[in-house]
């Protein structure tokens, strides 16, 4: 069972939602159905609520106020949203990301893929602007059912109806069933490193490793295969994933080279120490012993060289801990470090950084800038898999 967000927009074929809904709601998915407006003048609420057994919403409910926002919740809990009927109108806000509506704000939100059942007259489905559009949503990764040929509503024959019932529902199950990231193998390092200086002294720092741990829930939610290379830490990690423990910067680094060959996406997310002991020392120093300060060295860049060894299409995110101007420091990251995505965070705020679990973040691109959060780890690792997604086409 899959919960499933049912759009429906304003076009003739909107009745034919209903047999769908309810076929749906046969096969045991929680259906949530949302109208556009221009959709309550051929259909009604109560016809979906009457066949899925739950409240159907109109595009009012957006503005409803109260505790919840119902975009967001609606979008959060849904494994799939299909628009069907998809007329050419709301085709075209979507591919622009208006969100003046329930379901444009909605789809805004969503993690999840999206399924279209175009359904308009011929002259507008071929239109160089519908398929402008369509071609949109495509490179956002959604997928755009190609619509039936037939009898259309102003009586003549030609491209734009709705795809069949049956069409729908085998898209329907092939996405449910094949995961978004599905074969792709993802990378992520977290966590603090420890630099020993003898076996019971070392440099370190405050990371729990909780936002890499974080991404990789993400990643593994999303289908992929995930390897997570983690430094010292209490937090438990993930069930599903294949965790490579590391110590110090050096096997970090090691196990990272080891893995990139094999590797789609790369997300570093470790607070890796910048500096370790020139020596180190075997057995424990004697406190009378110490030096009165210490030789260090600095620690191999693993962004870095995975920036510089990058294979076509691998794609990189980094992260940018930063006390001062995290939007301008992750922007010289990305281009430092050759990556595709830089989350620059703010680590001085008190929702934010280190060893809490919220995070407010800035990501950086070539393309441009954008704000995440305040948003748990999690939503986070769950925006950049959205991202990772598009990146690879999927
Ligand atoms: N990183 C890494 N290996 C290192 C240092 C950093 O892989 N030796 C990665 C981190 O995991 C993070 C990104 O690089 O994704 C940025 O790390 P950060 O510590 O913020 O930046 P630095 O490169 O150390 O730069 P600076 O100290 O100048 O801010």
């Amino acid at each position: 069972m899959s919960r499933i967000v049912l759009g429906v927009t304003g076009g003739i074929a909107a009745y034919k939602a209903v047999d769908l809904a309810s076929k749906l709601r046969q096969q045991d998915h929680a259906v949530d159905v949302v109208l556009t407006r221009a959709a309550e003048a051929f259909v009604t609420p109560l016809s979906f609520s009457a066949v899925t057994g739950r409240t159907a919403y109109r595009d009012e409910d957006l503005w409803q106020g109260g505790e919840s926002i119902l975009h967001v919740e609606l979008a959060q809990a849904a494994e799939l949203v299909v628009i069907a009927p998809a007329t050419a109108d709301f085709i075209a806000r979507a591919a622009h990301g208006l969100a003046d509506s329930l379901l444009g704000a909605l789809l805004l939100s969503a993690h999840c893929p999206v399924i279209w059942a175009p359904a308009m007259e011929s002259g507008m489905w071929q239109h160089p602007a519908t398929r402008e559009n369509v071609g949109r949503l495509q490179s956002f990764g959604q997928r755009v059912l190609a619509p039936g040929e037939g009898h259309l509503a102003s009586g003549r024959e030609g491209v734009g109806r709705m795809p069949e019932r049956e069409e729908i529902l085998v898209a329907i199950e092939e996405t449910l069933r094949t995961p978004v990231l599905s074969a792709v193998r993802v990378l992520v390092t977290a966590g603090p490193t420890r630099e020993f200086i003898d076996p019971v002294r070392f440099l370190s720092n405050p990371s729990t490793g909780r936002m890499g741990i974080a991404v990789a829930e993400a990643a593994r939610a999303w289908g992929a295969d995930v390897t997570l290379v983690l430094g010292p830490t209490e937090v438990r990690p993930p069930g599903g994933v294949h965790v490579v423990p590391v110590t110090s910067s050096a096997e970090m680094f090691g196990a990272v080279e080891r893995e990139l060959g094999s590797t789609d996406v790369f997300v570093a997310t470790a607070a890796v120490a910048d500096l370790r002991p020139a020596n180190r020392f075997e057995h424990k120093v004697k406190k009378d012993e110490l030096p009165g300060s210490l030789e260090l060295e600095r620690t191999r860049d693993i962004l870095a060289y995975a920036g510089a060894h990058r294979r076509p299409g691998q794609v990189l995110v980094g992260f940018a801990a930063e006390t001062d101007d995290p939007e301008a420091e992750a922007r010289r990251k990305l281009q430092q470090k050759h990556c595709d995505l830089v989350v620059g965070n703010d680590v001085r705020r008190e929702d934010a950084g280190f060893g809490v679990d919220t995070n407010v973040c800035t990501f950086v691109t070539a393309h441009g800038a954008w704000q995440v959060g305040p948003a748990t780890k999690r939503e986070i690792g769950e925006e950049i898999m959205a991202f990772v997604a598009q990146r690879l086409g999927r």
